[in-house]
């Protein structure tokens, strides 16, 4: 075998590329893409047909241990994550010290960040025994944690995880139940954010995902550099997009012009961009959205019409923009955000939870990679180099001479 990190040092080779268009930034076995094709497949398993018979948990221990659990295994897993549910007390009253309007994903980043405070045994980061606590830890807190900060943001008293139910059920019930109601979920809305969880759960090393890599390559503790991934998955171009897509969506059904948003879109001069498309990966449609899109309309069927306007805009919107030469040109198709928006609002999901849930479902994919990199002998601290356009040397000249 070549050793590649030899024959580098030996030519001297150093590349220019912004933004990591075509560089690998590490070798993985957990996740593959073809952009070209639309293909998704976690640990060689298809993503429709985890979509169509697959649950999150097991996803999450598809993803976290290569292969898909019997029945046996998937009852030990699920009984551990259950285990972890709670948080400590104290951690609950961190969400005081946030402003009553803060947004959930700035409580996110401070909560999952403060975790290292609290769970500091299990922290050799060699030891795999270790990593895999801090995985359950991960898997299984995200949800009272979200939860907690969509309470928060409520004034509502927070609910404690139920578990006596399953793990998408249990969310559901932390966020919606009230202590003076009973709270039984609705089973499609169960159904459909399990669905945008498994979709979710990775998507090999997108921003987040090498943001959570490079913090633990310094063999940062796992929570630390967990909540860094949030804090990466939060921006608009990233996981903030389904919000972005609701608010375009809206705007759009207002206004009822599908056309002259598509034309600001291809307008240099203006910053605009149809937000939930396009993909620095897919050059096709992204699988993920397709699945969505199904699901829309399976539940929007059995919800009725309220939540229709937005949906029809949506396809409108696609129908026009997968027919537009620029569209075409650059190969802008519909991506996961596009479809998911319109699930969660129907569900009832506020707009500023959609990228909380995206930082749920994808706390698995992060974790995994985190393990992966730290079982991985190749692995070490991650220092991308530059290309340095500054001024040449020159002398330091004393402030009274400037
Ligand atoms: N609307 C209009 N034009 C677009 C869009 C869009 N949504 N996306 C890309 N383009 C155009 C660019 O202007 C550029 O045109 P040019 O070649 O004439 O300059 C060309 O398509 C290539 O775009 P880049 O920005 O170079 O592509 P990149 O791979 O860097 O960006 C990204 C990918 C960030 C997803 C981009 O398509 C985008 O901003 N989309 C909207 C935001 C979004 O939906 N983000 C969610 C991504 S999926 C996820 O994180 C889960």
């Amino acid at each position: 075998a070549i050793d590649i990190r030899s024959l580098y040092k030996e030519l001297g080779y150093f590349t220019y590329d912004p933004g990591f268009m075509s560089t690998a930034s590490c070798s993985s076995a957990i996740t593959y893409i073809d952009g070209d094709e639309g293909v998704l497949m976690y640990r060689g398993y298809p993503i429709e047909q985890l979509a169509e018979h697959s649950t999150y948990l097991e996803t999450c221990h598809l993803l976290l241990y290569g292969n898909l659990p019997s029945s046996d295994e998937l009852s030990k897993f699920s009984r551990i994550i259950k285990e972890h549910s709670m948080l400590h007390e104290a951690i609950r009253r961190f969400y005081g010290g946030f402003r009553h309007d803060a947004h959930p994903m700035a409580i996110m980043v401070g909560v999952v960040g403060a975790l290292s405070a609290f769970y500091h045994d299990n922290t050799d980061v060699h030891n795999p025994k270790h990593r895999e606590i801090s995985a359950h830890r991960l898997i299984s807190k995200m949800p009272t944690i979200a939860a907690w900060s969509y309470k928060y943001a409520t004034g509502q008293p927070f609910q404690y995880p139920d578990n006596n139910m399953g793990y998408t059920e249990n969310f559901l019930k932390m966020m919606f139940s009230v202590p003076t109601e009973e709270y039984k979920p609705n089973p499609i809305f169960v159904r459909a954010l399990d669905l945008i969880l498994i979709l979710h759960a990775d998507h090999e090393q997108n921003a987040s995902t090498s943001t959570v890599r490079l913090s633990g390559s310094s063999e940062a503790n796992p929570f630390a550099a967990v909540s860094a991934g949030i804090a990466s998955l939060w921006g608009p171009l990233h996981g903030g997009a389904n919000e972005k897509v609701i608010n375009m969506l809206e705007e759009i059904a207002r206004t009822g012009d599908v056309n002259q948003y598509v034309k600001r879109a291809k307008d240099k001069d203006d910053p605009f961009r149809l937000m939930g498309f396009g993909h620095r990966v897919y050059k096709n449609y992204d699988p993920r959205a397709k699945i969505i899109r199904k699901m829309c309309h399976e539940l929007l069927a059995e919800l009725g019409a309220e939540n229709q306007p937005l949906f029809d805009v949506a396809l409108e919107l696609e129908r026009i923009a997968t027919e537009d030469e620029y569209f075409v040109e650059r190969k802008l198709y519909p991506n996961v955000d596009f479809y998911s928006g319109i699930i969660l609002r129907a569900m009832g999901i506020p707009l500023n939870m959609f990228t909380v849930i995206f930082a749920l479902a994808r706390t698995v994919g992060w974790i995994s990679h985190w393990n992966e990199m730290m079982d991985d002998p190749e692995s070490r601290i991650g220092r991308p180099r530059q290309l340095y356009v500054g001024s040449a040397p020159r002398e330091y000249v004393p402030i009274e001479q400037r």
